[in-house]
């Protein structure tokens, strides 16, 4: 993680809202000021982004550049509002609905045209019963935190859950990410909210009772994890980030 930089200034008006966005616990509130430890801040850009002021330059961006790239193009809005949401309003996306989502995936490209991607979307139910399970295949500390906090599923109430035959090479599997990501921008532009479920996804490579309890069928793999639902949480500037590296040879 790099070096991350941030100042909040003076526009500050002690809202909170930065704090409630770190997922990481960098931020905290003291007498109305906002208290940044940057060993725990893992440069997402959050509190950047849901600043109501505009108050924090994040590296050396500032939120009137992060503005200036609102835009009317709809994709390429939805491809920088985008934001891990990791608080969920009660409601649930209908079945309907998550069909729809999901179907955008039929017009992604696919290794060979072989499109053995399948998905399964698990309740809240399901996720009560695997929590601790995933939590302490990660590790005894995050078992610890799971049981006051949800970190595993982040509140979500739904989770897509793309599978393949375990026979699958790489190349192969590179079409459930390409799937879950076209998902996700669909999500996006419809107003819902997802987050990668990482944690979730290498638990089931590790572990594969925890693949069966969610309803993986034998012979198939996890192969991308969507947690998905309605935001309670609302950015209101994309985050600026360095620009990627590129060579041209
Ligand atoms: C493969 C992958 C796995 C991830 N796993 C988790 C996870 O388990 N929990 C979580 O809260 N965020 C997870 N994230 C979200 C990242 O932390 C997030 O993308 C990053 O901090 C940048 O923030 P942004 O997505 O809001 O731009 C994951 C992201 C990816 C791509
Ligand atoms: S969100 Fe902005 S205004 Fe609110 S406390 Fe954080 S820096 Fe201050
Ligand atoms: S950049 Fe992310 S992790 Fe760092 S303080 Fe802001 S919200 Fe927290």
């Amino acid at each position: 993680v790099d070096q991350f930089r941030s100042v909040v200034t003076d526009s500050c008006i002690g809202c909170g809202s930065c704090v409630s966005a770190c997922a990481f616990g960098a931020l905290k509130m003291e007498e109305k000021k906002v208290i940044y430890n940057s060993k725990a801040c893992m440069a997402c850009g959050h509190c950047f982004a849901i600043c109501p002021k505009g108050a924090i330059v994040f590296k050396e961006f500032t939120a009137e550049q992060a503005d200036a790239l609102k835009t009317e193009a709809q994709l390429q809005n939805a491809i920088q509002q985008r934001r891990s949401i990791r608080s969920f309003k009660s409601e649930l996306i209908s079945q309907e609905d998550l069909k729809k989502l999901i179907n955008v995936a039929k017009f992604c490209p696919s290794a060979k045209n072989t499109r053995t991607t399948q998905f399964l979307v698990i309740s809240r139910e399901i996720m009560d019963q695997i929590q601790f399970d995933i939590a302490s295949s990660v590790n005894a500390k995050l078992a610890e935190i799971q049981k006051v906090q949800d970190i595993v599923f982040r509140g979500a109430k739904q989770m897509i859950i793309a599978i393949q035959p375990s026979e699958n090479s790489e190349m192969f599997r590179q079409d459930a990410t390409i799937a879950l990501t076209t998902i996700e921008l669909a999500a996006v532009s419809e107003g819902f909210g997802t987050f990668w479920g990482g944690f979730v996804h290498g638990a089931c490579m590790k572990n594969k009772d925890i693949a069966k309890k969610m309803g993986v069928k034998e012979g198939f793999d996890v192969v991308g994890c969507l947690a998905i639902g309605v935001p309670n949480i609302k950015y209101q500037r994309p985050v600026l980030r360095e620009d990627m590296e590129v060579e041209f040879m």
